[in-house]
């Protein structure tokens, strides 16, 4: 039996994809972008991943490169899969500095990569410091190259 699902990733209203995929058994039988924007290395990287699945007919193990194209792809195939959850749920992250979990995020997605940006672009965890470790796990996750 043929199940068809769709999968949906979206970051600041600019990189977006719809993707839709046909699943027999455990093989994706297609695997097709049915919406698109974003900047061309964000398009290019997302035609490669899909030219990818429909080849194999099967989710990447792994899909590597820290910029916020192939961030946002591995939260597609994490978000296919059922398995994108990020390491920390509450709505705040940075208590002293009233900083969402969210913004912190965005600021990953766009090459924050260490405590140090993070705080420079977000000010979280520049009081009392104890949200860093939870900062620190968001950056692990976010590249963390592989997905199964
Ligand atoms: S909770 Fe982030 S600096 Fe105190």
């Amino acid at each position: 039996m043929v199940k068809r699902e769709t999968v949906q990733v979206r970051f600041l209203g600019r990189d977006q994809i719809d993707v839709e995929f046909e699943l027999e058994a455990q093989a994706i039988k297609e695997i097709k972008i049915t919406a698109i924007s974003g900047c061309s290395g964000f398009e290019q990287a997302a035609r490669g991943l899909m030219a990818q699945i429909n080849r194999d007919q099967s989710w990447p193990t792994v899909w590597t490169g820290a910029d916020h194209a192939a961030i946002l792809l591995r939260e597609l195939v994490l978000r296919a899969v059922g398995r994108f959850q990020l390491p920390y749920q509450e709505s705040e992250l940075c208590h002293c500095r009233a900083v969402p979990t969210e913004v912190v995020d965005r600021a990953i997605i766009s090459g924050c990569h260490s405590i140090e940006s993070v705080a420079r672009i977000t000010s979280a965890g520049t009081s009392c410091g104890t949200c860093k470790p939870d900062t620190e796990k968001l950056i692990a996750y976010r590249l963390n190259e592989r997905l199964i």
